[in-house]
């Protein structure tokens, strides 16, 4: 990879940006077990160009922040502020919603810029947890999310489509990070 990765605040204008790595690495990743009727639901509901707008303007709900490389957007990250878990005893907590990185740019440390920009803004914040829902099945992102400290402490259903799947529920204290 050639050029340097910034990282940058998504605005209104970058929705269809935001819209096409949602659906792109979405694909990417869950094309090989999912069919391809499921995959169309999920992407068609989660990742079109209307909702992306929506989701990016309402900025005291939701931060995104952008992986650029020169003029092309690489992944980016969606934290978001407006659910939480008892297990957090109303300790302030963020939401790290959706992290992506283009496939082909994967493994080459953008997650972990991504990842330590959310762990700022967290503690920007005053936030004390980082929390987030992971397929079990994706071994690649919980080890991705293990190497920074993040624990399992619960499971909930995820919809795709027509499939049910579940996800590990994950925090990290931010405090001693
Ligand atoms: C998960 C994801 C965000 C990680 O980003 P990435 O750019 O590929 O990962 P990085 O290169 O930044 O890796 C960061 C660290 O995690 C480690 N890591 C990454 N994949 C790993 C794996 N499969 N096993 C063990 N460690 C792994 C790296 O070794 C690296 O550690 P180091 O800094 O000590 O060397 C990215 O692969 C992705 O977008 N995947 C598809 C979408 C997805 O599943 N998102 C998460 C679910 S919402």
């Amino acid at each position: 990879m050639n050029g340097k990765v910034e990282i940058k605040n998504a605005t209104p204008g970058d929705a269809p940006s935001v819209a096409e790595i949602g659906r792109l690495t979405f694909y990417e990743t869950w094309r090989p077990v999912n069919t391809e009727e499921d995959m169309q639901l999920y992407l068609e509901s989660s990742f079109n160009e209307k909702q992306m707008l929506a989701e990016i303007t309402d900025q005291s709900a939701n931060t995104f922040l952008l992986a650029v490389l020169g003029d092309e957007p690489i992944g980016y990250v969606k934290m978001r502020r407006d659910r939480t878990y008892d297990e957090f005893k109303n300790e302030k907590s963020i939401e790290i919603e959706r992290i992506y990185v283009k496939k082909k740019f994967q493994d080459q440390k953008i997650g972990k810029l991504l990842m330590d920009h959310c762990i700022e803004l967290a503690k920007s914040e005053n936030s004390v947890w980082i929390w987030l829902g992971v397929n079990n099945e994706n071994v690649k992102a919980i080890e991705f999310y293990k190497k920074y400290g993040f624990e399992i402490f619960g499971t909930k259903k995820f919809i795709l489509g027509t499939a049910v799947d579940e996800d590990f529920l994950m925090k990290l204290n931010i405090e001693n990070v």
